[in-house]
């Protein structure tokens, strides 16, 4: 018996899980590892009216076309129903894959449609990529910090995610060395590594043009694939792109892309790039999971496409996000003066480090009771460091709704400190060296 069952086993002679759940002895050790997100146990508050969320990572989808969806999706049936409400074929439609090469191209990817897996969001691409590389206890190597979801997924599929550091320019090449070294030292092999590098969530930093190609190499050298998870590449505030890691070398990167950033995340498209052996094996785990992905996401996606100026649409969404984006930096400048925090040039979220002595994690309680809620930066580690920073998300509140928002915050930073000196620090994890990636525009 391994020692989860052994483990799993004095937990049940405890008692321990048996009066609601009948069925607790009989999981696999994989459910067991699984734990309710930091971000979703806080959504039930966080979506109360009064309350101001900077929590979640939701797009403000208020400024979408909807007359113009609402005609496309009923001509979409009317024309083509029974081709739209029937099943699909398991790696995703041709006519959705073909555009979007188009899509891609933008950022400098020349891809062919029959590399690409349609999933159901990047979410479910996370999720088949590990589950065809990840045997229990292999290495993923993820940046520090990491986007909770993808954090899910390899716990679930009882990964051993070993972290490397960031800062303002992304993940260190130097740092990403000494780590592959030292696992290579230990005979550890490195399945990949997984990297956000542009508009990152939730540290908002990018990876520097210089540490591409840097990144790139050490990585072939050392034999690792890249996960290159990209939602957010077409939201730089000021209409820039950055050049893909997939460019750098198609055949070793994964790249994932969604619609859900840009369009709606209610349609549940996203895909996976990847070179012709590893689209195979995903295909199969995508027929496996979905037998085929939505018919009605993808064809709706398609058509949206092709009849709407989709590339004017997420130029709105980028100044809307700029404009938040300024808001939130504007608020943290005149409330929170005693914290840091990187100004994010795209994307969703402002990574902020809390003054000394505030244990992020701890105060979140105390915030939502005061009406603001945030995510402890816990959440984005593997490993429980984290409670020194929170992710702040702009995306969703109004600039007024952000501005108070903050500014309650502030209030709850300030009592937390007051009652750190009256009774003194309260006990915290212990900060493992992360730095805060500074302030890039001020
Ligand atoms: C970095 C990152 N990857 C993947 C996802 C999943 O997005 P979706 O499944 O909606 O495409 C998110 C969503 O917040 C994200 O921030």
């Amino acid at each position: 018996m391994n020692d989860s069952r052994i483990a799993r086993k004095l937990d049940a002679s405890t008692g321990a899980g048996t009066r609601l759940d009948p069925w607790f002895d009989r999981y696999a050790d994989r459910a067991l590892g699984m734990k309710q997100s930091e971000t979703r146990s806080l959504f039930a508050v966080a979506n109360r009216p009064e309350v101001v969320s900077l929590a979640g990572g939701m797009p403000n989808i208020e400024g979408l076309p909807l007359d113009f969806l609402a005609d496309m999706t009923a001509k979409l049936i009317r024309e083509r129903g029974p081709q739209v409400l029937q099943y699909g074929g398991g790696q995703g439609e041709e006519e959705l894959r073909e555009m979007i090469v188009d899509v891609m191209r933008p950022e400098g990817i020349r891809a062919h449609p029959d590399d690409i897996t349609i999933t159901t969001g990047s979410q479910q691409a996370l999720d088949i990529i590990t589950q065809i590389f990840i045997n229990p206890g292999d290495v993923i190597v993820a940046e520090a910090p990491s986007y909770v979801g993808a954090l899910g997924v390899f716990r679930a599929y009882q990964a051993n995610v070993v972290h490397v550091p960031l800062d303002k320019d992304g993940l260190i090449p130097e740092a990403l060395e000494e780590t592959l070294a030292k696992l290579a030292r230990e005979g550890r092999e490195v399945k990949f590594l997984y990297t956000v590098p542009n508009f990152h969530n939730p540290a908002g930093v990018s990876m520097s043009a210089e540490r591409r190609p840097q990144i790139v190499e050490i990585c072939e050298r050392y034999h690792v694939l890249i996960l290159e998870d990209n939602p957010y590449g077409m939201l730089g505030f000021d209409d820039q792109t950055m050049t893909p890691l997939q460019r750098l070398n198609p055949d070793g990167v994964i790249y994932l892309g969604s619609f859900s950033k840009t369009f709606a995340p209610g349609y549940r498209v996203g895909w996976a790039l990847a070179n012709h052996a590893v689209t195979q094996r995903l295909i199969l785990a995508n027929e496996n999971a979905v037998l085929s992905p939505t018919k009605m996401g993808q064809l709706s996606i398609a058509e949206y496409l092709r009849s709407y100026d989709w590339m004017a649409q997420i130029k709105q969404y980028r100044s809307m996000y700029r404009e938040r984006r300024d808001a939130m930096s504007a608020a943290l400048d005149r409330h929170l003066p005693r914290a840091s925090w990187n100004v994010p040039e795209g994307g969703f979220y402002t990574w902020v480090k809390v003054p000394d002595g505030i244990d992020a994690k701890a105060m979140l309680p105390r915030a939502t009771t005061n009406l603001v809620a945030y995510v402890s930066g816990t959440a984005f580690y593997a490993d429980g460091q984290g409670s020194d920073h929170m992710r702040l998300s702009f995306c969703y509140p109004t600039p007024e709704r952000i501005e108070e928002g903050v500014r309650r915050l502030a209030t709850v930073i300030e009592n937390e400190l007051e009652t750190i000196e009256m009774f003194g620090h309260p006990t915290r994890y212990p900060n493992t060296g992360v730095e805060t990636p500074k302030s890039n525009l001020r």
